[in-house]
Parts: structure tokens; sequence; C-alpha cells
């Protein structure tokens, strides 16, 4: 596995004139049937997830419908947030289905365009999942400037993680310069996003991870102002009492990626009226429901007058382009830092995920696909 940090561009193409349906790329000379290898659900996964819970298929795509595109996938993504899916429960997205190709926002150069908005040799990003080339229509499909600072970043915090960082601080969380930000999984894309942009904002940002590669990282590429390390801690008590070295006078915000004992512990250490953004609860993604761990502080919102409120980053898709240029504009003047944690091949996606959901990945996860 190596970290790296991608700088493709688009790659022009020799479109024949008078027929928008007949594109010869470079790479390959794509005709009409397309092979393409998909990564799909073999088997739900029980309790935490293992590389045979998936099955790598070969298909071939059929000819290209009018009105759709077909993408070569450069870079697809391995996601927390899938795992409820996996296992058929449905949130704010439904459940998947066996022999469906997993699921994940992904980043793709146009090879076919057989839609009069999309012209081949552009690269997108979109939800295109665990496959090497897939056939879309426009929607949902975001066009990747030539001129990116990071086509890799299209995959990550220019897409979704990045952009629930943007708006789960800014508009659920509604930080306010001056504030006291605390952030769990702060080195992960949705984290490390958030807490940079809340600095970015005046406010003074604490980040919880585990293992002093992370904390380093927060402290002295992310400009966080303090970080509490999770691991070894074994209560919700201990917790808090980290919390409480690293904020003496309380926090604000909590922005929640993770939940479970971490949400109680940062509960202790709320304000008067203090507020929590809930991300992500990846700590009891792979617990049954009826055994997840919840909150046991409760009580806290009476007395503490607290509130607490749910994210779907979707919510926001008519303003993805204001963050997207918004964040460009950071990367490029070096005021937004981001980690990748990049593997090659299809193939190596499944251990990705699975690695991922135990922890051990520090950055935004991905596989190279194609260059
Ligand atoms: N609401 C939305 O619209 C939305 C959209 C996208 C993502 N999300 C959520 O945002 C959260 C962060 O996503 P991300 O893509 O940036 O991934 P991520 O933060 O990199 O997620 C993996 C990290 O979670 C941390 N973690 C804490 N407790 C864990 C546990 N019990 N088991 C495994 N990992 C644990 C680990 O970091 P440490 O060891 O450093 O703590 C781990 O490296 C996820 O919960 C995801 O579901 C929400």
């Amino acid at each position: 596995m190596s970290v790296i940090h991608s700088t493709l561009a688009a790659k022009p193409v020799q479109v024949l004139v008078g027929s928008r349906d007949q594109v010869v790329t470079p790479a390959t000379m794509r005709t009409a049937m397309q092979n393409s290898r998909h990564v799909v659900l073999a088997r739900q996964p029980q309790g935490q997830p293992v590389p045979a819970d998936f099955a790598v298929q070969a298909r071939t795509l059929p000819d290209l419908p009018a009105g759709r595109v077909r993408v070569e996938v450069l870079y697809a993504t391995a996601n927390p947030g899938s795992r409820n899916r996996l296992s058929g429960q449905a949130s704010y997205a439904r459940g998947m289905a066996l022999g469906e190709t997993m699921e994940g926002p992904a980043v793709g150069r146009i090879v076919q365009s057989r839609n009069p908005d999309f012209q081949a040799g552009e690269l997108v990003s979109g939800p295109f999942g665990w496959a090497e080339h897939v056939q879309v229509s426009g929607r949902g499909l975001r066009r990747v400037p030539a001129d990116t600072p990071s086509v890799s970043a299209w995959a990550g915090i220019l897409s979704i993680p990045g952009l629930t960082g943007y708006f789960g601080l800014r508009d659920t969380g509604a930080a306010k310069a001056g504030e006291t930000v605390l952030i769990s999984s702060a080195a992960g894309p949705v984290g490390a996003t958030a807490g940079q942009i809340a600095r970015l904002m005046g406010c003074r940002v604490i980040g919880i991870a585990s293992g002093a590669q992370k904390l380093r990282w927060l402290r002295e590429v992310a400009g966080f102002d303090a970080v509490v390390d999770r691991a070894g801690a074994a209560t919700a008590d201990d917790l808090a009492a980290r919390i409480a070295a690293a904020a003496p006078d309380g926090v604000d915000l909590y922005f929640d990626n993770v939940g479970g004992p971490l949400l109680d512990a940062a509960i202790a250490n709320l304000r008067l009226k203090g507020r929590i953004v809930i991300s992500g609860q990846i700590s009891d993604y792979n617990t049954a429901p009826e055994q997840r761990y919840g909150t046991r502080r409760v009580d806290s919102f009476i007395s503490k007058r607290l509130r607490m409120e749910g994210l779907v980053v979707f919510d926001f898709a008519d303003r993805f382009d204001e963050a997207t240029t918004a964040m460009t504009g950071w990367i490029r003047d070096g005021r937004l830092k981001f980690k990748e944690h990049i593997v090659d091949g299809l193939e190596a996606l499944p251990a990705l995920f699975c690695a991922q959901m135990r922890g051990e990945i520090f950055g935004r996860a991905l596989a190279r696909l194609a260059s």
C-alpha cells in the first residue's frame, strides 16, 4: 500500500467531427462493447466485514444507449457509511442487494458520450461505485475542472467526505468564530475537513483520533489547536477526562463521526446550550441495531439545554459547487490539507474497506483503477 498525491489531468481525445455518438479515445479505441470488472456484494457481512463478503465479476457493457455516457473509473473509494447498507439496512439510502455493484463516490474519465451535455475526455465525479467502467446518465455527474489541483480529491475532499465536513460544520453545526469545536475521527477526510474549516472560521479546534502519527499530522499539518488520543481509554469517563484536559472551558460544538462512549464523553464536556452534529456513528456500524451503544447521557440534554441534529450531505446538493469552489481555493493557497491512502487495482478494494472498518486507514481510502 502506498500514499501518493495525484496530479492527473484530462487526456485529450480525438472526436469524430459530425458524429457525437462515435468517439475514439487514444487509449483503447473503445467501440460498442466494453468489458468491465465490478466488485459486487457476495453475502451480507456478519459483524466486521471480510474480503470474502465481496466478489469480482466480469461483465460486458452493452452498446451505449442515447442520453448516457461511458466512464472509465480512475479512482474508486471505500466508505464507512456503506456498512449499514451491506446488511440490507436502509438509512437515508436503501440497503444493497446481493450481486449489486458496491457503491461509493468516484472520479473518472468519459470515454464515450451520447449525452449532448458531456464530451469524451472530460473528467467527472459521481457515484460510480467499485467498477472499472460504468454507463450513466448525466444526472448527479459533476464536471472536474481541467485545472483542478488534484483529480483524486474529486473522489475525496472535493466530493462526499469534504462536502460533509463543509456543510456539517457551517450549516448544520452553525459554527461561529470564537467557539470551541470538538471533532471525532478528526484525521479522517470528513473530520479533517471540518476541523480545518472551523479553524478558518476562527474557532478553537480540538481533534480526537488514535495513534501518534494521526495526532502529529493534526497538529503539525492540519493546524488543529489541540488533540485527544482516544486509544487505550477504557470508558466514557476516561475519554471525558482526556477531552476536559484539552478543553478546560468546555466545548460549544461537537462534530460526531463515531458515536458510542465517545459521544457520551463529548456530552459531558459540552457547555450550556452546546450543539452536536451527528455525521456518523462508525463505532456502531458493525453492531446489530439492538446492541448499539447509543447515548446514556440524555439527562444532560435537559440540564445543559443541548441540541443534537443529524446530517445528510445530499440535503445540500444544490450548493455542492459553492463548497467545491471554496475548498479548491483553500487547497490552492495551502489552507486546506488532505491525506490520501491509495492502493492499486479494483481487487484491492474489499481489503481496503475491511481495513477501514477496523480503523486501520489514515486518510481518504482510494483505489487507483486507471490513469
Ligand atoms: N452524514 C453524512 O451525510 C455522511 C457522509 C459521509 C460520511 N459520513 C460519516 O462520516 C464519518 C467519517 O467518514 P470518513 O469517510 O471521514 O471516514 P474515517 O473518519 O476515516 O473513518 C474511519 C476512522 O474512524 C475512526 N474510528 C473511531 N472509532 C472507530 C471504531 N470503533 N471502529 C472503526 N473506526 C473507528 C478511526 O479513526 P481514529 O482511530 O483516529 O479515531 C478510523 O480510522 C463516518 O461515520 C461516515 O459514515 C456521513
